[in-house]
């Protein structure tokens, strides 16, 4: 529990499915008080946008009754983090329903359209970059914004941005050649914009998890194992074997350092990208 927490007022991106890690974010924030603007896609869009990896918006209202039972200060928003205006859109909503805003937590990512590099089409790749690295530089952007015309909360700061990162951060990986770029590259743009930021006391930093079985997880787990010849459970058996606490993450275990890193304890921590992975991934 962060007692610091009670009142701020969040965007969590991607946070419309169920035992998703956006879904897991929101319900630790609203447990310490923190008033929410749930984000998600809300529809599918062809085959950049399936049905198995984005979030509808009758699941995303779902999720949000479900928080509600914590306190009444939750709303829901669509927007496509591929497109400027409704990113913009995005943070103007917090706005008018709260009358601020405190913390983003950058979660909305594409986590599939995985394949061979070679095969690798550029509507495929511009879709993966699109979400994950670009969206989250539309949404810092007008969050930063926002928070910089705020006062600075003594012991707390003007602002905290949390972008959920990877262990695809760090490290790379075959078959997933889009993906390990975008999250890259999210490590250079928290660590420049945690720099510039630095003097207006908005704290800058990332979460980076690894394998966790969300929907997102348990498609991956099928994909993978299917072009490794395994068997699923093979495929997890031999993940496991990889990471020295022994387990696969859980959504808890993000939600558990986001909310670290959106509260005053974390005052002098900003451009670290956290790793969240079991000891499976140290630098
Ligand atoms: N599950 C894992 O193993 C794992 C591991 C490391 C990092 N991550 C990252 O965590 C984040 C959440 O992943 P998750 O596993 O909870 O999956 P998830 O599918 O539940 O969450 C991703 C969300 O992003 C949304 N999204 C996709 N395209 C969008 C767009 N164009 N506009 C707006 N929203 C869009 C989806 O609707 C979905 O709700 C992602 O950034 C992912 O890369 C996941």
């Amino acid at each position: 529990m962060y007692p610091d927490l009670d009142g701020k007022v969040a965007i969590v991106t991607g946070a419309g499915r169920h035992g998703g890690l956006g879904a897991a974010i929101a319900r630790k924030l609203a447990e310490d008080g923190v008033r929410l603007v749930l984000h998600d896609l809300g529809e599918t869009k062809g085959a950049m946008a399936p049905e198995h990896g984005v979030g509808a918006a009758s699941e995303l209202e779902q999720v949000a009754e479900e928080l509600r039972t914590l306190h009444p200060g939750i709303v829901t928003h669509t927007a496509d983090m591929r497109v400027e205006s409704e990113v913009e859109g995005l943070v103007a909503r917090a706005v008018a329903e709260f009358g601020r805003l405190d913390i983003l937590v950058n979660n909305a990512g594409v986590g599939y359209l995985f394949g061979p590099f070679v095969e690798q089409t550029q509507e495929k790749w511009d879709t993966v970059l699109d979400v994950n690295l670009r969206g989250a530089f539309f949404a810092m952007k007008y969050a930063i914004r926002q928070m910089q015309a705020q006062d600075e909360q003594p012991g707390w700061g003007r602002g905290r941005i949390v972008s959920i990162g990877s262990r695809g951060s760090k490290s790379g990986s075959a078959l997933t050649s889009s993906y390990i770029a975008s999250k890259h590259g999210l490590v250079g743009l928290t660590r420049s914009v945690a720099i510039e930021m630095g003097p207006s006391q908005i704290n800058v930093n990332m979460v980076c998890p690894n394998h966790v079985t969300t929907g997102l997880g348990s498609w991956q787990n099928e994909y993978m194992a299917q072009m490794r010849g395994q068997s699923v459970e093979e495929y997890l058996e031999a993940m496991r074997g990889r990471i020295p606490l022994g387990r696969v993450g859980t959504p808890e275990d993000t939600a558990n350092a986001c909310a670290f890193l959106c509260s005053g304890q974390a005052r002098y921590i900003t451009g670290e990208a956290m790793n969240v992975s079991g000891g499976e991934e140290m630098h």
